[in-house]
């Protein structure tokens, strides 16, 4: 009852474009486990959207933040900065897949997406930037704008801003190919913008709100060769895949490929709202002093978190661990697929970002949201949190905490497959 009492205060003082997934109300979380008001316990596979890739609460994280708030919370690094912050940076930059970078910090996820487009504007001189359809990147106004989803993100919120251009995201269980998309792209200087009017092309290497589709193979590689062509700046959105989610620190290293700039959130800092723009210095170095910056920005206590967590990350091989997870859920996932190959379409993942796609009768051209809806809420009432996404609202995400023990896994796992079987 506190639960649901709380969502009908919650429904008389929240605006209604601010839902929630679920109503539970978190009163305490460790690790991968969360309690609700009512003392239900549920193991935890959404990590608040992939941002505590280092679990609840960890140890390290909350002495650390303790330690912070102690000796300050806040003095605005644009006024008196502070040693964490320039520690954070000079490990960020130097594990960050670009020679001789620069960062800047900012608060949330869209504000570096935001940044990363500025900076790509002045360091060009142009004004144009290529997004993808299905991507995420936001919900300020140029992020929505970037955005390639319509319902609910962009529904309604227009204009945007101009010069932006969408080209189809080569995801291939939906049928579209790198050689279509590379194609688009040509096609859009051709049609709508010339090349050299484009400051940047923004991707993110697996779509995270599109439905966990990754770019295909070699596909960043012929981007890079493009942009390198044209004078574009590469941005490899990395708020969802990185800080060791897919296996790799970001997720861009499997390509093997060097970003101009890669925008970062989310798992930054086990939850406390720091973001981050890192690229090559040239560019990052192109707005003048006082362009950049803000009030919240590069927060002591996000900066003492940040630290924490690279630190996690390497002393307990979370990247090792993210393959570790992503191969068992995937082994878990397609056992339920041969069981059930009319309504589980594909099976994907990279790392620790895992994902089923459920259709109807076999068909991926038949998505099944309402199965998807329903599998979600039953796993609540189980005792899992879990994810949806997707262009279609077809595909079930899986984004549990790094850290996460491997018996509550395998809790998590089961309580899936019997949420699953309870649904159709
Ligand atoms: C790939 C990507 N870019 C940008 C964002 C926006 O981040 P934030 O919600 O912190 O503004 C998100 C959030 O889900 C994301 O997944």
């Amino acid at each position: 009852m506190k639960n649901h009492k709380l969502q009908k205060r919650k429904d008389q003082v929240f605006a209604r474009g601010m839902g929630n997934l679920l109503p539970i109300y978190a009163v305490r979380a460790k690790n991968a486990e969360l309690w609700d008001e009512e003392d239900n316990r549920y193991i935890d596979f959404a990590a608040g959207i992939a941002t505590v890739n280092t679990g609840h609460s960890h140890p390290k994280i909350v002495a650390a933040v303790k330690q912070q708030l102690e000796a300050f919370s806040h003095t605005c690094v644009l006024v008196t900065p502070y040693a964490s912050a320039v520690r954070l940076a000079e490990k960020i930059t130097a594990v960050a897949p670009i020679e001789d970078a620069r960062a800047i910090f900012l608060s949330t996820g869209a504000e570096a997406v935001e940044n990363a487009v500025k900076i790509a504007r002045v360091a060009t001189g142009r004004p144009g930037v290529i997004a993808f359809s299905g991507g995420f990147h936001g919900r300020t106004n140029l992020c929505l704008g970037l955005t390639g989803k319509v319902d609910p993100y962009k529904k309604g919120f227009g204009p945007f801003t101009p010069e932006i251009y969408h080209a189809p995201f080569p995801a291939e269980y939906l049928g579209v190919s790198a050689e279509v998309s590379l194609a688009a792209l040509e096609e859009l200087f051709k049609s709508d913008i010339q090349a050299d009017r484009v400051a940047a092309i923004i991707i993110e290497p697996v779509q995270g709100e599109g439905g966990f589709y990754p770019v295909p193979e070699g596909f960043l590689f012929q981007l890079r060769e493009l942009c390198d062509l044209h004078g574009i700046i590469l941005i490899i959105d990395e708020i969802q895949t990185g800080f060791a989610r897919t296996g790799k620190m970001f997720a861009v290293e499997y390509d093997g490929i060097e970003p101009d700039i890669i925008t970062l959130a989310k798992g930054i800092a086990g939850g406390f709202p720091i973001a981050a723009v890192v690229g090559k210095a040239d560019v990052m170095n192109a707005p003048e002093p006082g362009g950049l910056g803000g009030t919240f920005v590069a927060s002591p206590l996000g900066c003492a978190a940040g630290l924490a967590v690279l630190d996690i990350i390497e002393k307990e091989s979370l990247c090792d661990r993210a393959v570790e997870i992503g191969n068992r859920l995937k082994a878990g996932l397609r056992r339920m697929q041969a069981d059930h190959p009319a309504l589980i379409g594909d099976v994907r993942g990279l790392g620790a970002m895992v994902a089923m796609e459920l259709i109807s009768d076999g068909d991926a051209n038949q998505p099944n949201p309402e199965l998807t809806k329903a599998v979600t809420v039953k796993a609540a009432e189980l005792g899992l949190i879990l994810l949806s996404c997707g262009v279609r609202g077809n595909v079930i995400r899986i984004l549990a905490p790094l850290t996460i023990k491997s018996k509550h896994l395998e809790e998590g796992q089961e309580i899936l497959a019997e949420a699953f079987r309870a649904c159709i």
